[in-house]
């Protein structure tokens, strides 16, 4: 049977196996609200808290929260878009597993002519975060050339934007990942430095790279396996941008513990405090757009499928098979 809007939907959180498609009907957008038709939709790792529990939704509930597509009509007090133009975000609510939605439009943004729909639905939340990260996310004197930062996961979905992006910045970032093809991936991507840090003590080789000194930033998404060694990897002052927890939750820690270490500085980061209005939003994309237009930031899409198979997607997101974007074909 063909359904007229699949989406992908949960009715309590738990494994993949609970994603299902159903078929949902698609109203009139309101006050400040979009219709969109997605021609393709981007896998995220905040699909997985969503789905597993980590972060509660209400049930039941769609999973997804990038895509990109055509606008089909605006709602009241919209100018920024209208019908027929090609588009694509980064937003809440999660809902953008689906073929077409009703849903605010204040995070939604016109995607340039030269960038693809597969292209604009993978990099509009992973991007957006890699922009937040390395332009605002910063120790107290700021980032310059030739300084040293260490990123996690290095070779995922934000993380391999991330390399090329710091590179075009002119800063040293020293990527970890979970394999040698993964590192070298990165390495080519625009790490200065690759550390496998399944077989490697990654705090031990920060030192060495960085002449026993430490880094100015970690920027950390793996969460609660890399927490304890990435603070030992920072410079006096230095900052911990905790944003993800992909190995799990960090658990509660003794701020004391900074003062030990060098007056450290923590932050939980999250790209929806940064994207909170349609303004921030557009200068933030703006960004995103001129360093991929210019070529020096390239979006790898490397896995695709069909939106019904959206429960394998997550499979292999969380098994750590994947590399760079994930997106999926309604
Ligand atoms: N706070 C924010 O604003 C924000 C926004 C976007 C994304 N994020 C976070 O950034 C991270 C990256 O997101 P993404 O969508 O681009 O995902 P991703 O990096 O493509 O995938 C996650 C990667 O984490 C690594 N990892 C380490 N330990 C893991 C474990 N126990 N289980 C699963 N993966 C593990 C794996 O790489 P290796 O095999 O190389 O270790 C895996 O490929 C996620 O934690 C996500 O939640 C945060």
């Amino acid at each position: 049977m063909t359904l007229a809007n699949p989406t992908i939907q949960i009715d309590s959180q738990g494994g993949p196996e609970l994603m299902h498609l159903v078929d949902r009907p698609v109203g009139e957008p309101g006050a400040g609200e979009i219709r969109i038709r997605h021609h393709a939709c981007g896998l995220n790792y905040i699909d997985v808290y969503h789905r597993s529990g980590v972060y509660p939704l209400p049930m039941p509930h769609a999973l997804g929260m990038e895509a990109a597509g055509v606008v089909e009509a605006v709602g009241e007090g919209v100018t920024h878009l209208k019908a027929g133009d090609r588009a694509a975000y980064a937003s809440n609510p999660p809902g953008a597993y689906c073929l077409a939605r009703v849903m605010p439009a204040k995070n939604v943004v016109k995607l340039p002519d030269a960038i693809s729909f597969e292209t604009g639905a993978a990099m509009m939340l992973k991007g957006l975060t890699a922009q937040y990260l390395l332009r605002k996310t910063l120790p107290a004197e700021g980032l310059q050339k030739g300084d040293f930062v260490l990123w996690h996961a290095a070779a995922g979905g934000v993380g391999l934007i991330a390399c090329q992006w710091a590179r075009a910045l002119g800063l040293q970032l020293i990527g970890t990942a979970g394999s040698d093809e993964k590192c070298a991936l990165a390495k080519e991507n625009g790490a200065a430095f690759v550390i496998n840090y399944r077989t490697e003590d990654f705090a031990a080789r920060v030192k060495e790279i960085t002449g026993g000194k430490g880094v100015k930033v970690v920027y950390d998404s793996v969460g609660k396996d890399t927490w304890d060694k990435s603070l030992d990897c920072l410079r006096p002052f230095g900052l911990m941008a905790s944003f993800g927890n992909a190995s799990g939750v960090v658990p509660p820690f003794a701020p004391g513990s900074l003062g030990a270490k060098g007056s450290l500085y923590v932050t939980r980061a999250t790209l929806f405090t940064h994207i909170a209005t349609r303004e921030a939003t557009q200068a933030m994309a703006d960004d995103l757009f001129s360093f991929v237009a210019s070529g020096q930031v390239k979006i790898h899409v490397e896995q695709r499928f069909p939106l019904a198979e959206a429960a394998q997607a997550h499979r292999e997101l969380e098994a750590r098979k994947t590399t760079g974007c994930t997106i999926l074909l309604p």
